[in-house]
């Protein structure tokens, strides 16, 4: 039997505002900016809106209050809290710790590039043609394959973010988490709405918000849009993969749970719908410079509206480059406060697990994510290891979890009731049993049916067309890893007391609230 140590005493958010800022960074992400405005143009434009406030709904705030009753309750990393609920339970805390890995490894590697074209903006580096420098120049893009070639201009920026975001994690949640939450989220907001107010005034904007609020109303009707849009919600809202539960777990025993979660939820779409407006006046002053319509334009989603469009319109712009430096700034700052939430949950559960300092576990498990993150992703096929990690982790992996989670906690461990009486125990308000209802059934069912349908579709057809051998290892092998280190992990014995723990009564968590 391993040798076990004392835990220490879990660390806190100073209070219930530093807690929220915290979320909202970690909601507020590469998924507001650099995924959404895209993801809801493909998708049916104007009529996305409704899949998207159905999945916001019926299981994003679901699912957030699932994961703050967890978190909150059971007061430990994702694989301590799903053991609390039973022993059989840990490895799906395990598989959310690896999401969360895989998902850090190239979340960085797109904070890179937003760094990099905050400088590449000031002279508009890209030159004539910012498509052809992006895929040629920058990252000398060579199609998919698993490329041994590395990109110099690439590597060295993201080993210095790698150190940074590894410091601020060393340093904790009050000292480093919460701090750099303080500091990035006010400035980010600032920076995002001056970008754009600005937007709203160029030429053509209105042309752009028309195209982007135009419903396709077909849309409904196609499967892949609601998977997109749940998917959307998920990594939007930082939840089914641990961050939440994490977070939570350093609330105050005294705090307010339920309305926090609507607080983020709410600022969360807001600033999603604000970056879609944002965008899309932006394309629309581009259409109008071209003399053609919103559509026709190339490049409007994926990688490429931030990294080819975008820098293509801050060359057309008057006063282009300081629209270009807010853009890419308020990516870098959105990006970095969300990666330090999903690093987090990896270093939770390592800490807990084997009885690491912080300082450890960021030398030893950050030191390996960014290993992998710089091997895998700043070669010269990084693009497209990126795009089919990107789509399988979120479309497979992260709906598992979802489906999982909501399974165990009704089925399997049965505590539904009591995590509802939980949140009305230390919430103002009341969660009503609509909220059981959603995520003891209609939440599970609607993803397993997306989740069978989005595994037809890619088994069926070659994802983006890419090699079938490629696909198997970057797409079906990373999941397939996921889940044995799932269980391998499980396995290991813990190093601090995780089953010595019970929950506090009910009636306590009510007193406190007083
Ligand atoms: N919630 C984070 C994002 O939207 C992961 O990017």
């Amino acid at each position: 039997m391993a040798e076990r140590t004392a835990a220490p005493e879990r660390e806190q958010w100073t209070g219930q505002y530093g807690f929220i800022l915290a979320a909202v960074g970690s909601a507020v992400g590469l998924g507001n900016i650099w995924r959404f405005p895209g993801v809801a143009y493909e998708n049916g434009g104007g009529a996305f809106l409704v899949p998207y406030l159905v999945a916001l709904l019926t299981a994003g705030v679901p699912i957030l209050l699932l994961d703050y009753s967890l978190g909150h309750r059971f007061r430990g990393s994702a694989p301590a809290v799903f053991r609390r609920l039973g022993k059989g339970f840990e490895p799906l805390g395990w598989f959310q710790v690896a999401i969360s890995f895989i998902i850090a490894t190239y979340y960085t590697v797109i904070v890179v590039w937003a760094i990099r074209y905050i400088g590449f903006s000031v002279d508009m580096a890209w030159g004539e043609d910012p498509a052809a420098f992006f895929t040629g120049d920058f990252l000398r893009y060579s199609g998919a394959g698993l490329s041994t070639d590395y990109v110099g201009g690439i590597f060295w920026p993201m080993l210095v973010l790698w150190l940074v975001v590894l410091a601020v994690l060393a340093l904790g949640v009050q000292r480093g988490l919460e701090r750099a939450n303080r500091i990035f989220i006010p400035l980010l907001a600032v920076l995002f709405l001056i970008m754009v107010v600005r937007a709203l005034f160029l030429e053509g904007a209105a042309d752009g918000l028309t195209a982007f609020f135009t419903p396709n109303w077909e849309a409904l009707g196609d499967p892949n849009v609601w998977i997109a849009a749940y998917s959307q919600i998920f990594f939007s809202l930082s939840i089914a993969f641990g961050i939440m539960i994490t977070y939570s777990s350093y609330l105050k025993r005294r705090s307010n749970v339920a309305p926090t979660g609507y607080v983020v939820a709410f600022a969360n779409s807001s600033f999603e719908l604000l970056a879609g407006i944002g965008v899309f006046a932006t394309l629309g002053f581009m259409a109008a410079q071209q003399g053609v319509a919103v559509g026709e334009l190339e490049n409007l989603t994926g990688p490429m509206l931030s990294f080819a469009t975008f820098p293509q319109i801050v060359s057309m712009m008057p006063g282009g480059p300081i629209f270009g430096i807010l853009f890419f700034t308020s990516l870098a700052l959105a990006g970095f406060t969300s990666l330090i939430s999903i690093l987090q949950v990896v270093s939770a559960a390592f800490q807990e697990k084997f009885g690491l300092s912080r300082v450890q576990v960021s030398l030893l498990i950050g030191g390996l994510a960014a290993v992998i993150s710089l091997a895998l992703y700043s070669s010269t096929s990084g693009l497209a290891v990126l795009d089919t990690v990107d789509k399988y982790t979120n479309e497979v992996g992260v709906v598992l979890s979802a489906i999982a989670t909501c399974v165990i906690v009704t089925l399997g461990a049965r505590r539904l009731p009591e995590l509802r009486a939980h949140l009305n125990a230390v919430s103002t308000g009341h969660v009503g049993r609509w909220w059981s209802v959603l995520v003891g059934a209609i939440v599970p069912i609607a993803l397993t049916v997306m989740l069978v349908t989005s595994l037809s579709t890619l088994l069926g057809e070659r994802y983006e067309d890419y090699p079938l051998a490629f696909l198997n290892i970057a797409g079906w092998g990373t999941l397939a890893l996921m889940a044995v280190a799932a269980l391998v992990y499980t396995l290991i014995p813990w190093r601090r007391p995780v089953d010595d723990f019970t929950p506090e009564p009910l009636s306590a968590s009510q007193e406190a609230r007083r």
